[in-house]
């Protein structure tokens, strides 16, 4: 099996303990840290229908808190929809954490990798390093 069917499969699992029912749109995602450390992640939705948290975001917060500061790859799936693609604010989230590439499963149900410079060109970064655009 290769690494990109892995990850959706993964993710896949997660998502099958989805918190989402005002969407009815389960997602999951997972998380692969520069140390190879794998984390799972799946949406969380709230009555408060704006305080409900993506997939990827758990998935990486759920990272950080482990102790992980530089990530590398990101799978994101929904068993609902044919191919869904990361929101803005987690693309932006995957920026902050050096993330580069994200995998998806196209419509045809094979993995589909798109580098984050793709997604979300000139992404927002500290603007106090002398790197920063
Ligand atoms: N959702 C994610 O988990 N990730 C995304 O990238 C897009 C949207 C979730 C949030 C909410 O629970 C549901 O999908 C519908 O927006």
């Amino acid at each position: 099996m290769t690494e990109e069917r892995e990850l959706l499969d993964e993710a896949r699992e997660a998502a099958s303990r989805s918190y989402s029912p005002y969407s009815d749109l389960r997602v999951g995602a997972v998380v692969v840290a520069k140390s190879g450390a794998r984390y799972q992640g799946t949406n969380v939705e709230n009555a408060a229908y704006g305080s409900s948290l993506c997939a990827e975001a758990v998935a990486i917060g759920t990272a950080i808190a482990a102790g992980e500061r530089e990530l590398e790859t990101v799978a994101v799936i929904s068993p609902d929809l044919p191919a869904i693609y990361p929101c803005g604010e987690c693309r932006q989230h995957m920026v902050e954490f050096g993330v580069q590439r994200v995998i998806l499963e196209g419509a045809d149900g094979e993995p589909v990798e798109q580098p984050l410079e793709v997604l979300l060109p000139g992404g927002f970064t500290d603007w106090r390093q002398p790197t920063a655009q």
